[in-house]
């Protein structure tokens, strides 16, 4: 981007970090996450002209929990950079500028009114009396000297304060979620009024500029990218498309485990509609059916297709090496919370699940390009939009890496794959049909190991048994059962017990999660 201006999210650990990002970036105005370890030389570097303190979950006063060094807090106030302390954050300020933290006698959470008594800065266009979302076991007890309250709840007496002259703000509660009213308000008011930012994030430059960065980046050399059909990958490879031209080569790695006509599809759309010289599908349905044959621990699944997968694009890339000459760049689809997700992980959190992403690169030593490592999912959703690729692509829902192979319990059998292929297909055309599909986050079919009794006809049969899953949800971090309408279900349940030879008995799931995960494996 032309970065003129940038607002660093320090990160200390609360829930809704992300959350405050995007409320900025919502405002056209570029941000990112910093860590609470950054340095002045880190945000000198990175032209930060306005700063904010996210929540967290530790308390200010016990030792050993992230702070900002004096040297940062320096430099702030050096260059005069306005700060506005969330939760947290704003509990730090008051700490580091001899204020006093306190643990609260009432925890507070949920929704409160809080009275505003200065609404001529941050709260400028609110009313005396705002609803706002607390989150809190600590309080502020004292503030330091200079600084003001300016906006106090029955339970929270200092909820927000300013000290106008160092440019510096604090609120106990989260303007960033959705449950504060005017929350928006509050961050333009910050971020225009107070930081006189100027608005610099669009999606229109995100593409002219990385268009023209990628062409820097690369040069003369060649490019690679693994592409699936989703939408990161696809993104990412008309953007470098864009960008290079020709010297691009997409490899799409079939493992047989997508839905019904879906590599078809993918073929068409980057050999026909987008005309890619260099586009290749590599049939490893058989290996993967083979090396999946007998397992049915999910892990074990999961682990066995991603190696085969490393295995069967590099095994590729050899191939065009010979006939090429080697590549300078592996491009990847690679997002932004992606990046928070591999830089960050959690040492107290429990694995539920290993994700299947393609991480190509250490092995194969080259250099590489993330045409989208800024973004957030819907936010290349955008740029999909914008550069014209179709609707039913950009809102397909989520699939994961490993596909149909964890939706199939028990034996992984090309017939029972087919069998999943066709309820699957099913399901997911009768609710487009009725104009539902966008009402759900993502919608599903499982093929369970077990058999059941029915009655066709005037005949006894003993058949699989198929489960329906549509789930709403936003981050796929939490999710509730979608309550699709029961005229839908039946109409689904009877087409796929009509069509579907080997399935009798069709169930819909109905656990949120948690406690279940989204997927059954
Ligand atoms: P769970 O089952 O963990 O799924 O609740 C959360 C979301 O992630 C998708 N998912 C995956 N996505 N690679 C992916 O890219 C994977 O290996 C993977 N496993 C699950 C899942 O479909 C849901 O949207």
């Amino acid at each position: 981007m032309s970065i003129d201006n940038i607002v660093a999210v320090i990160d200390f650990g609360g829930q809704y970090t992300h959350l405050i990002v995007r409320r900025v970036r919502d405002l056209e105005v570029l941000s990112e996450i910093f860590s609470w370890d950054t340095t002045p030389k880190e945000l000198a570097e990175n032209n930060v002209k306005s700063i904010i303190f996210s929540g967290g979950p530790n308390s200010v006063y016990e030792k050993k929990v992230p702070k900002l060094s004096n040297e940062v807090m320096e430099y702030l106030l050096t260059n005069n950079i306005p700060i506005l302390g969330l939760c947290y954050g704003h509990q730090f300020i008051s700490q580091y500028f001899g204020g006093k933290v306190i643990p609260g006698n009432q925890k507070e959470y949920g929704s409160t009114i809080i009275d505003i008594n200065n609404n001529d800065h941050l709260f400028k266009e609110f009313t005396e009396k705002s609803k706002v979302w607390m989150s809190h076991g600590d309080k502020i007890s004292e503030l330091p000297e200079d600084f003001i309250i300016t906006a106090s709840s029955d339970n929270c007496e200092i909820a927000a304060f300013e000290n106008l002259g160092k440019k510096i703000f604090g609120l106990q509660f989260h303007p960033e979620v959705v449950h504060t009213d005017n929350g928006n308000q509050l961050f333009a008011n910050f971020l225009f009024n107070i930081s006189n930012l100027k608005k610099n994030w669009s999606m229109e430059s995100y593409i002219e500029h990385q268009v023209e960065e990628i062409r820097q980046i690369v040069g003369d050399n060649r490019v690679i990218i693994g592409v699936s059909g989703g939408v990161d990958s696809t993104v990412s490879a008309i953007l470098l498309q864009r960008s290079i031209g020709d010297k691009l080569h997409c490899v799409f790695v079939d493992h047989g485990f997508m839905r019904k006509n879906e590599p078809e599809q993918v073929v068409k759309y980057f050999k026909d509609d987008l005309k890619f010289k260099h586009f290749y599908k590599i049939d490893a349905r058989k290996e993967f059916l083979e090396a999946l044959k007998s397992v049915h621990d999910p892990e074990e699944k999961r682990k066995i297709v991603g190696y085969k997968f490393i295995e069967t694009f590099e095994k590729f890339e050899k191939v065009l090496v010979k006939k090429f000459g080697s590549f300078g760049f592996l491009a990847q689809g690679t997002i932004y919370p992606d990046r928070i997700e591999s830089a960050q992980p959690s040492k107290t959190a429990a694995k539920i699940k290993s994700h299947h992403n393609v991480a190509l690169p250490e092995k194969m030593s080259l250099k590489v390009v993330e045409p989208l490592k800024e973004l957030y999912k819907d936010e290349v959703r955008k740029v999909g939009r914008l550069l014209k690729i179709p609707s039913e692509l950009i809102d397909r829902h989520p699939f994961p890496g490993p596909g149909l192979s964890v939706r199939i319990l028990g034996d992984l059998t090309q017939d029972r794959l087919d069998t999943l292929k066709e309820v699957d297909a099913i399901f997911l055309e009768e609710l487009k049909k009725r104009g539902e599909y966008n009402n759900y986050w993502q919608s599903f079919s499982v093929l369970l190991p077990m058999k059941s009794v029915g009655v066709m006809g005037d005949s006894r049969t003993y058949e699989w048994t198929v489960v329906l899953r549509s789930v709403d949800s936003v981050d796929a971090m939490t999710a509730d059962w979608s309550k699709i309408p029961y005229e839908t279900l039946a109409i689904i349940s009877n087409r796929i017990i009509n069509e579907v030879k080997k399935v009798n008995r069709v169930v819909y799931d109905i656990t949120s999660k948690p406690p279940a995960t989204i997927e059954w494996e």
